[in-house]
């Protein structure tokens, strides 16, 4: 596939849909930043995707950092997958703190990042996909504050997507919202606490995911919304398959 990009920003780079994503990034001839916190998962990331991926350890929520990046590497494609692993505990039993936790992670680097993009800006015919969840629709009564701040993620791309138009920056700005899937650490550690408060064995509750959705499928997916100058802003991405959603 021949793909407008020379040079990627993926957040959340080391593991799970991130590591995915950079893998498929990088098999199309773009060259692939990946930032997250964990030095020795990032180098492992390194070893196994090759010279296409320059690994940024550093923490995805930095203002600073986000313009720095924009600045120096003049990406044209951002993915901004970073996210933090829910406090699981009924609502009653959360505390403020593990409540907000998705807000001051997930939320707070799209803010920086999709800030940046349009205050930089990014070059026009650049693109933005944020990875947003599947929660924003049903909920997710056992993670906190997750879904919200996975809704919020969702409105700030819209309104960047807007701005973007007001002031003719030919900028893109996409919001991916994947199934949950417990072949990720963060997926699997909420599978199990789901099954738990449903009464059912993981295995069973598996079962009511299937098809289950893969890393594969999610950076598909991405590379998908990415190209397609005619797509949505919001796509819902399942086992299934890619769905627009207004
Ligand atoms: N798995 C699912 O079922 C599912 C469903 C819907 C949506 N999502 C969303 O998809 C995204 C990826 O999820 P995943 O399942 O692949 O999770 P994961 O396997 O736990 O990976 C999360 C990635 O984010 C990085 N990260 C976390 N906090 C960071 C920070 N402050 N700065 C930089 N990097 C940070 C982690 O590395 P470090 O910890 O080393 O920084 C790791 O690379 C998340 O936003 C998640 O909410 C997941």
């Amino acid at each position: 596939m021949s793909v407008p990009f020379q040079t990627a920003v993926v957040t959340g780079a080391s593991r799970g849909f991130g590591r995915a994503v950079c893998a498929t990034l990088i098999a199309a001839g773009i060259s692939v930043v990946g930032v997250a916190r964990g030095e020795q998962e990032l180098h492992a990331a390194h070893d196994e995707l090759g010279k296409g991926f320059t690994p940024l350890a550093a923490d995805a929520t930095d203002e600073a950092l986000a313009q720095n990046v924009i600045r120096e590497h003049r990406p044209s494609l951002l993915v901004l997958n970073a996210g933090s692993t829910p406090h699981m505990a009924p609502v009653h039993e959360q505390s403020w703190e593990t409540f907000s936790r998705n807000w001051h992670t997930d939320t707070r680097h799209v803010f920086a990042w999709t800030r940046a993009a349009l205050r930089k800006p990014l070059a026009p015919g650049s693109v933005v996909v944020a990875m947003s969840s599947g929660a924003v629709l049903a909920g997710s009564p056992l993670s906190g504050g997750y879904a919200s701040a996975k809704a919020a993620i969702r409105y700030i791309s819209s309104y960047a997507a807007e701005e973007s138009q007001r002031a003719g920056l030919d900028i893109r700005f996409v919001t991916l919202l994947p199934q949950l899937t417990p072949a990720t650490g963060l997926g699997s550690g909420a599978v199990e606490d789901y099954a738990a408060r449903q009464g059912v064995d993981r295995a069973t509750f598996i079962d009511s995911l299937q098809p289950i959705l893969t890393p594969e499928q999610v950076a598909k997916a991405v590379m998908i919304v990415a190209t397609d100058d005619a797509s949505a802003p919001t796509y819902q991405v399942s086992g299934a398959g890619l769905r627009p959603i207004s």
